[in-house]
């Protein structure tokens, strides 16, 4: 069966599965649609103007595929270019669909994890310079204390499958060492990058125990499903058949090979031109 409005999802490459997976756990009834921009990826070192622009061919490319909601499941991606493609660009291009970003629902509801009061924030450098996320913790949890540590080669790692290896573990230490020597008082570190969900295992290694890690996945997807209960005019136009499609601007061989170790289950994608 073809889909006919599906939610689409969106990441630089292999991240935003995780993303999805814990969507579907909670609304498994929609249909996803799942873009990767695996070709490009790494965003997390590129400028402004390069992810604004990759970000808007991909909601572009999903408004021809009939969505009605975007997700763009990248931190980086939300951080630097979702405010733009909100006020500048979906006035012009489709001002009845929307897209959302997943930096929000975590600044929401980090607040409550922190007994501490002092919390960290990992990323890729463009979302930690970005300062998105301090700047939206503090609307909500002023009293809260923030570190950030940007983590440049952790998403290299896990995009090549050498996240397993005893070399990787040298740089997952040294950056949890750093934000933990910033900031000792630290008790809640957000993975704000939705590649390190799968580095999760090795971060609780280098942490001393009292330290809560918060993945965005279970978030995010509560979040939505809050989205879409708020928003009846949106989720009217959502299809429901619990369909799923994999694309991806690299060959559709390679996704599937990498996409399993994100995503738990074997993917068919396609490829696409952006
Ligand atoms: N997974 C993306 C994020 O959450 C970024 C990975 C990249 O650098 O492309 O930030």
């Amino acid at each position: 069966m073809r889909m006919k409005k599906p939610i689409g999802i969106f990441d630089s490459g292999f991240g935003g599965l995780t993303v999805l997976r814990e969507i579907e756990k909670t609304i498994p009834q929609y249909d996803f649609i799942y873009l990767g921009d695996n070709a490009r990826a790494p965003y997390g070192n590129r400028s402004f103007e390069i992810i604004h622009k990759y970000s808007l061919e991909a909601v572009k490319w999903f408004f021809n595929m009939d969505c009605r909601l975007i997700i763009i499941a990248c931190n980086t991606a939300s951080a630097k270019a979702l405010r733009t493609i909100q006020q500048n660009d979906l006035p012009f291009l489709a001002p009845d669909r929307r897209v959302l970003g997943i930096i929000r629902p975590i600044t929401e509801s980090v607040g409550t994890f922190s007994k501490s009061r002092h919390i960290g924030i990992l990323g890729t450098v463009g979302t930690v310079s970005s300062n998105s996320y301090i700047i939206e913790i503090k609307k909500a949890f002023s009293d809260l204390t923030i570190t950030q540590e940007s983590c440049p080669l952790w998403v290299p790692l896990v995009e090549t499958n050498e996240y397993v290896s005893e070399g990787a573990d040298y740089f997952i230490k040294r950056h949890i060492d750093s934000i933990l020597n910033q900031d000792p008082q630290i008790d809640t570190l957000i993975l704000g990058c939705t590649h390190y969900p799968l580095l999760i295992d090795k971060i609780k290694r280098f942490c001393p125990p009292g330290v809560t890690l918060v993945s965005q996945g279970p978030i995010v997807a509560k979040s939505l499903e809050s989205y879409l209960n708020r928003h009846p005019e949106i989720e009217k136009d959502c299809s429901k058949n619990s369909l799923r499609e994999f694309y991806t601007s690299e060959t559709a061989e390679n996704f599937d090979r990498l996409a399993r170790i994100f995503y738990n289950t074997e993917t068919k994608s396609a490829h696409v031109d952006l």
